[in-house]
């Protein structure tokens, strides 16, 4: 869904700044939309974790300029019963899907760097309740800029 996005997002005009920790796939999505005549850059973080949030967006200011529509949607599942799930599933999981958006959001507002808007992406798991997903329910956000 992030690739998606990003294409679309391109299409529309906008230049497009990648976030992902998989360097291969985020490359190969700035590769797309540039074959497609529009303007893209990928940066490597883990958005779980603030140095390297910070390190991206400084990096985006310098290489890309400044930005003004932010789309969270770094996250994941753990497919597991309720039961079979660990305290460090629970970890990774919230890390991943809420303490990035925190982390990213928290960058975002920086006063003077940011104007415009945020989309967080969300699941319709955390409205209703799906089996083995319990530990997608209640995580909100998910990253691309
Ligand atoms: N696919 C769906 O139908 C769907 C529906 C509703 C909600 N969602 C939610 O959207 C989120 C993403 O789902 P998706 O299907 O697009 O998955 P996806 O795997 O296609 O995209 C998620 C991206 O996040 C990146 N990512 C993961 N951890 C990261 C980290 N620590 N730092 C930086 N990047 C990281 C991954 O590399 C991947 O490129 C999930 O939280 C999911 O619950 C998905």
């Amino acid at each position: 869904m992030g690739r998606v996005t990003s294409l679309v997002f391109a299409k529309e005009g906008a230049r497009v700044a990648i976030i992902d920790i998989q360097e291969d796939a985020g490359r190969e999505t700035v590769g797309m939309i540039r074959d497609a005549g529009g303007e893209a850059w990928f940066f490597q973080a883990d958005v779980a974790r603030s140095e390297d949030v910070d390190r991206a967006f400084d990096a985006i200011k310098t290489e890309v300029g400044p930005y003004d529509v932010l789309f969270n949607h770094a996250g994941t599942i753990i497919v597991k019963p309720l039961h079979e799930s660990t305290e460090d599933d629970y970890d990774r999981l919230m890390d991943i899907n809420v303490r990035s958006a925190f982390l990213v959001c928290r960058r975002w507002s920086t006063p003077n760097e940011w104007s415009g808007l945020i989309v967080n992406a969300s699941s319709v798991s955390g409205l209703l309740g799906r089996r083995f997903l319990v530990l997608g329910v209640g995580s909100p956000a998910n990253c691309a800029v």
